[in-house]
């Protein structure tokens, strides 16, 4: 029998969110972000479950987008960093992939050398994030000058990204939206601005197309709202088995450091899960998991296989019954609160070692 830590991929939970977004923005194309091997949810399970049902998958690179042609997705493909040299557009073009063309030398570099084939491309405006794209005052001209170039695609659509999108309170977001939309007054070209946060959040923001990414698999965009509230279903279930009990008198300490010491007579159980698994290093102490129809409390430290909790309460706990770390009853939200951090890295930072199965 295999070590039981485990990573369930609910396939039913990922249409359920599609479903979600569709409500929200239901004028919208929707791109599917699945870069990061889709949040680390697993790129070709996901892209299987969306295919046909979205208008085109968003990756970083070259390299993510082959791996899912390898998967057989027949739909648009859209690179969000873009080429890094003017070689991949020979892959680029055999296997009808889209820019994004956000600086200026991806930008003469796609003007200087004349492609074989209609080149799909999207371009994008920093409106505020700050990390790519082309100035406001520009953009106008750059559309104009790529719309003219012969091997690009007529179809161009024009993006921004929010930063502050998850703040409800932020102006920003209202600000970049202004600055994006003043810009491309009167320009008829597809547009795209909303991540997960604006989906919920800023309806103004839907346009053509939106790209949601985070609650596609089921965590919450916004820290203030309960990704069950919004219908959110998670996708990404991670459970492990206890592989040990141990009686641990007052006094005596538990794990890595000894940070830990009972204050009473404690039942440890000790579960096949760490951070070579996953699991956060860096938890706050009393952070929930789920066993025998209860939670319990993490104490002590996560050490790279096993994390242990305190099930003194918790009678009947044997070796070998299931523990969720996160899923249906813990919130990845909220174990991402306990270490300091968002769910997209706690799913991101899932490793190749535990078993993965599709539900
Ligand atoms: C350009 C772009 N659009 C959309 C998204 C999706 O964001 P979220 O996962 O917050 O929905 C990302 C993710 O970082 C992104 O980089």
């Amino acid at each position: 029998m295999p070590r039981a830590c485990q990573i369930k991929i609910d396939k039913n939970a990922l249409i359920n969110n599609l479903n979600i977004v569709n409500h929200y923005a239901p004028n919208s194309g929707i791109i599917a972000m699945v870069k990061a091997n889709a949040y680390g949810n697993g790129l070709s399970i996901v892209a299987s479950a969306l295919e046909g049902k979205v208008s085109a998958f968003g990756v970083a690179c070259l390299e993510e987008a082959l791996m899912l042609k390898a998967c057989g997705v027949a739909s648009e493909i859209i690179l969000f960093e873009g080429v890094f040299s003017q070689e991949e557009y020979q892959e680029v073009q055999a296997k009808k992939l889209t820019v994004v063309i956000h600086n200026h030398k991806q930008l003469n570099e796609l003007l200087s050398m004349p492609l074989g084939k209609k080149q799909k491309i999207s371009l994008k405006v920093d409106t505020g994030m700050h990390r790519l794209g082309f100035n406001p005052s520009e953009i106008m001209d750059i559309y104009h000058t790529v719309k003219s170039c012969k091997w690009v695609d007529e179809s161009i659509t024009v993006m921004t990204h929010f930063c502050c999108a998850d703040e409800l309170e932020n102006p920003q977001t209202k600000e970049q939206m202004a600055l994006f939309y003043k810009h491309l007054k009167g320009l008829n070209a597809p547009m795209s601005l909303a991540n997960s946060a604006a989906i919920v959040a800023w309806p103004d923001a839907h346009a053509d197309y939106v790209r949601p990414g985070i609650m596609l698999y089921g965590a919450s965009p916004i820290a203030t709202l309960d990704a069950f509230a919004l219908g959110l279903k998670p996708v990404m279930n991670f459970y492990s088995d206890v592989i040990a009990l141990r009686d641990i008198s007052p006094n005596e300490t538990v794990g890595y450091g000894s940070i830990w010491q009972a204050h009473r007579q404690t039942k440890i159980a000790v579960v096949a899960c760490g951070y070579g698994d996953g699991y956060p290093r860096v938890i706050k102490d009393n952070t929930p998991v789920f066993i025998n129809e209860n939670f319990a409390p993490i104490v002590g430290r996560i050490s790279m296989d096993m994390l242990t909790i305190d099930v003194t309460d918790l009678p009947g706990v044997q070796i070998g019954d299931k523990v969720e770390l996160w899923g249906e009853h813990v919130a990845i939200d909220s174990v991402a609160k306990a270490a300091n951090t968002t769910s997209y890295e706690l799913m991101a930072k899932i490793t190749a070692r535990p078993q993965r199965e599709v539900v």
